[in-house]
């Protein structure tokens, strides 16, 4: 039997991930918060940690296990790379309570804060995770997706329990509410960040290179015209007056030459103008609309 396309649930798990992600950034952004003369927001970190400590274990990391129980017959040379992932479900799962009850006696028992320890569990438990991700989705996914069949899909599914998400299901638990609402904040911020720098930074530059670049292309093309122009316009005058055309000596030139390399001189320098400001409007108009609409987002 072939191997079939990757089925929901492995949508479902990278969906999961990204979430994961999410929140181990928001600690991250915590965690250096705990640095001297800064001010973390203990209750947030709790938050984030309690639901990393629960949710993932209760329902993201067994479905992973049944995932690896069937990748493992169907695959043995997996073996390696499976032991060492559910070696990290039991290690984050410790690492979790440990940083949980850390964060308990802070918060709930009013424990004087350890900011060096607690920085340093954080940073511990947020590098493990990440790497745990990232193994997964680096090396243990793609190799489900090619070994696994589709009554190995049907036999994960069927061994699934379902359960609500209390953080990013469709109702959000009480308890959650606040990092909920942290969360969407946060995500506003990064996607305002984002359209900043767009606005500003790589679509103006590459906007500002390609007209530059077109611009210094046609300038090129007048100046040659006008050369080309104006050597055929000096030769025919200068066979009519049997005078020897030399170009770069105007001040001996009769002047009806001169008086042709002038015109022609002069042309030139228009055309070149004309396409130098229609350069700058070309540049400058791209930003200004951009200003406006950043004003706009601001207030
Ligand atoms: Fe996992
Ligand atoms: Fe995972």
């Amino acid at each position: 039997m072939e191997a079939c396309a990757a089925p929901g649930i492995m949508v479902a798990l990278n969906n999961e991930h990204r979430q994961l992600a999410s929140l181990l950034d928001a600690l991250s952004q915590q965690s250096d918060q705990l640095l001297p003369g800064r001010e973390p927001d203990h209750g947030l970190m709790q938050d984030i940690v309690r639901y990393m400590a629960d949710f993932p274990d209760e329902y993201h990391h067994p479905r992973e296990e049944l995932l690896f129980e069937r990748l493992v017959r169907r695959d043995p040379g997996s073996v390696e790379i499976i032991r060492v992932l559910e070696a990290g479900h039991a290690e984050i799962y410790r690492r979790s309570r440990e940083l949980l009850d850390e964060l308990e006696r802070i918060v709930s028992r009013g424990t004087q804060a350890d900011g060096r320890r607690l920085k340093y569990l954080c940073d511990r438990y947020i590098g493990f995770y990440r790497e745990h991700i990232n193994t997964e989705e680096g090396r243990l996914f793609p190799r489900a997706t090619e070994k696994l069949r589709q009554n190995d899909w049907a036999a994960i599914n069927a061994g699934s329990v379902g359960v609500d998400d209390p953080l990013f299901g469709a109702r959000v638990r009480r308890e959650y509410r606040r990092l909920s609402q942290y969360l969407a904040i946060r995500t506003e911020k990064i996607a305002e960040d984002i359209a900043v720098a767009e606005l500003f930074g790589v679509e103006a530059l590459v906007e500002s290179l390609v007209v530059a670049g077109s611009a210094m292309g046609e300038i090129q093309g007048i100046v040659g015209h006008r050369l080309r122009f104006t050597i055929r316009e000096c030769r025919a005058i200068a066979s009519e007056g049997s005078v020897v055309f030399e170009p770069w000596r105007l001040r001996h030139l009769p002047l009806s030459l001169a008086g042709s390399l002038r015109a022609n001189a002069q042309a030139g320098a228009r055309e070149v103008a004309e396409v130098l400001a229609r350069s700058r409007d070309a540049v400058v108009e791209p930003v200004a609309i951009r200003l406006r609409y950043l004003r706009g987002l601001m207030g």
